[in-house]
């Protein structure tokens, strides 16, 4: 990719975990990206050091993304330094497991602003700015579909994605922007990892056919995919990456 042409992607929640492996590997794609984070100041600027280190362009931008302020802000940066957004990886998540019963208002209110508010946040964001042949690739679970106990108001987020995101493709119509979900199974981050005994994450290791945890890797080729030229004809849909777990 010349630097004239070259596409710019915005990934949140991308300090850490998948969104860190996504935004390493859409960079490696030739694209220009966009490191957003919550907290995380130091690994999101050494991400974007080693990103610009191995001959790619990147920045680090900080915005809570259950802030809609804070969102326009990211996008208006991303503009002023890079001139444009083609991809919005919609990554930024939390996790938090009890059953409802148990679900307390911070447990409830946190995964509804960051997960879902956050995600009707950056889409609309996207929507608005996209330039054509624009992509956005939001992050649910395979949770949608395996209905685990204690996973509720989490499953209730990302059912709430998947939701718009078929919604969202429809609207789109005509701007040649398509709208996709990934629905990750158990994968080794520490959104899934901290907390659980070794016995737990063991078993869980073992629930796919191919029985181990996905790496953050895994769900960036799918990214990678769905951001790409390959990707250009898939539209409105959600793809299951798990090991075939559900
Ligand atoms: N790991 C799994 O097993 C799994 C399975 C299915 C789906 N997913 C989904 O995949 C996505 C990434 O998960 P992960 O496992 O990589 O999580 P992770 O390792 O805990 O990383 C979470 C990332 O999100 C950022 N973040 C958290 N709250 C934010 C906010 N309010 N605004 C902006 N950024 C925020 C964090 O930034 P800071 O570093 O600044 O805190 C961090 O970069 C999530 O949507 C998750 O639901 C994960």
């Amino acid at each position: 990719m010349s630097k004239v042409e070259q596409k710019v992607a915005v990934v949140t929640g991308a300090s850490r975990g998948i969104g860190a492996a996504i935004a390493t590997r859409l960079a490696a794609d030739g694209f220009a990206v966009v490191i957003n984070y919550a907290g995380n100041a130091a690994e999101a600027d050494a991400l974007a050091g080693r990103i610009e280190q191995a001959g790619g362009k990147a920045l680090s931008a900080r915005a809570d993304v259950s802030d809609p302020q804070a969102v326009r802000r990211l996008f208006d940066a991303a503009e002023a330094a890079l001139g444009g957004v083609d991809v919005l990886v919609n990554n930024a998540g939390i996790m938090r497991l009890a059953t409802l019963a148990d679900s307390d208002d911070a447990l409830v209110d946190s995964q509804l602003a960051i997960n879902l508010k956050g995600s009707i946040h950056t889409m609309r964001e996207a929507a608005r700015r996209l330039r054509p042949g624009g992509r956005i690739v939001n992050l649910s679970s395979s949770v949608v579909g395996l209905y685990q106990p204690t996973y509720g108001v989490y499953a209730a987020t990302k059912a709430g994605i998947e939701a718009m995101t078929h919604v969202l493709a429809k609207e789109l119509r005509g701007r040649n922007v398509t709208v996709n979900a990934v629905a990750p199974g158990p994968t080794a981050t520490a959104l899934f990892l901290d907390g659980k005994p070794q016995a737990v994450i063991d078993q869980l290791s073992r629930l796919a056919p191919l029985e181990r945890l996905g790496q953050p890797g895994d769900i960036a080729n799918v990214v990678s995919f769905l951001a790409g030229p390959d990707g250009a004809w898939v539209n409105g849909q959600v793809l299951r990456a798990n090991g075939g777990i559900v």
